[in-house]
């Protein structure tokens, strides 16, 4: 949750801005609004907490679900989770193109083949002004002929109908001026500067001239990682992100340039689904113990509070089932080792350690069980 005034600033049409959040008043009358996305909530902390000030360059992440008030479809839900980064302090395109290798790198870290990374510039103010201008004069002809989104769009945010999926507009964008034609000498020099380093990495992307993404805070630029996978859906757009060089000082903060991207969950669930790709089993857990009465419970206790304070994963049935329902549990835990305890061992002051893979078990005094997983694992 944040204050509304986050996303919803004056002077802007970005659709999502103006419809697109789920907004209300709490008890104290404050305008609040559920995040629609990370970047804006994120960059309101930089500020808040003066990160700024710290160092010359603020590298972030963040998980979490965001909300939006959009007409549910495959692949677009009200409420969906995102991880993202972003990456803060310089507008160097030699950070834009580690961004980039990152955004890639989780799209080949999972082993994702139909996917394709998909590259534009809107150069920097001067040149997207100019680029709006020409858009805007170039459609303006056209104007009752658009779909009644772009028609609105047409006065708040032109560049936004560059992706409209209407056929009309469609037809009408065939041959308006593109972003690229617009860039600056600055601008096209940091766009080539990114273009070689992604070369240069073997790093694949396609140039996508129409691409102007959803959000309106982006200058020079963008991209989309998207899903080319048969049987995906029409929103196929996997992650995105672009540069931000403004963002930061619309929201009250020194002028600090960012870049980041943001990855929707569900989505890349899907194409990892339809493509067959198991995500890396969760990981296991270092002990389970097994037990038979209180007695063995309380020493089974104590021993779990020792392993966790001393960074093992472990846990312990509290309900009295029998030896086998509780192996079966340390299995499905993918447990390491079992820590087997009876009314002997409590009398004895020893466990049996059983490694749950070799099936090998041995007998230890209590007070050296932490070292002596320590020694095992
Ligand atoms: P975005 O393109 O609006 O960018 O969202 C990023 C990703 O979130 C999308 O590619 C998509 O996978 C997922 N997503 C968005 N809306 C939905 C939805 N309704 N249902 C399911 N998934 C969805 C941003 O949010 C920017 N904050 C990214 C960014 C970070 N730019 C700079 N830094």
């Amino acid at each position: 949750m944040e204050y509304s005034d986050v996303f919803h600033r004056e002077n802007e049409g970005s659709d999502m801005v103006t419809k697109e959040t789920y907004n209300f008043k709490d008890k104290g009358d404050r305008n609040l609004t559920l995040r629609p996305e990370g970047t804006a909530g994120v960059i309101r902390s930089f500020i808040e907490n003066k990160l700024y000030a710290q160092n010359d360059l603020t590298k972030l992440f963040y998980i979490g679900p965001n909300f939006r008030y959009e007409r549910p479809q495959k692949g677009r839900f009200r409420q969906f989770m995102q991880f993202g980064v972003e990456a803060l302090g310089t507008n160097n395109p030699y950070l834009d193109a580690e961004v980039l290798a990152l955004a890639y790198e989780t799209i080949r870290g999972l082993g994702l083949k139909g996917v394709v990374v998909k590259i534009n510039s809107l150069g920097n103010d001067a040149s997207k002004a100019a680029y709006k201008e020409a858009l805007y004069n170039y459609l303006l002809p056209y104007k009752d002929q658009l779909s009644e989104d772009s028609q609105v769009r047409l006065e708040k945010n032109p560049l936004r109908i560059l992706d409209s999926k209407v056929p009309v507009d469609k037809e009408i964008t065939k041959n308006a001026p593109l972003p690229l034609e617009y860039l600056d000498e600055e601008s096209r020099n940091s766009f080539e500067t990114i273009t070689r380093l992604l070369d240069q990495a073997k790093i694949p992307y396609a140039l996508d001239r129409k691409l102007v993404r959803g959000l309106d805070y982006y200058s020079h630029i963008v991209f989309e990682i998207q899903a080319e996978i048969e049987g995906f859906g029409s929103q196929n757009a996997l992650g995105g992100g672009g540069r931000y060089d403004n963002l930061v000082s619309e929201l009250g903060g020194p002028k600090t340039p960012g870049i980041g991207f943001a990855f929707g969950m569900e989505r890349l669930l899907n194409a990892l689904e339809i493509e067959g790709r198991e995500l890396a089993p969760e990981p296991s857990l270092d002990a389970f113990f097994v037990t038979f009465d209180e007695k063995s419970k309380d020493l089974a206790f104590n021993l779990q509070n020792e392993l966790r304070v001393h960074g093992f994963s472990s846990d312990l049935n509290y309900t009295n089932k029998n030896f086998k329902s509780q192996l079966k549990e340390a299995l499905n835990h993918r447990a390491k080792f079992l820590v087997i305890i009876g009314e002997n061992e409590v009398n004895e002051g020893v466990v049996n350690l059983k490694n749950t893979s070799t099936e090998e078990q041995i007998k230890i005094r209590k007070e050296e069980l932490v070292n002596k997983l320590k020694e095992l694992l």
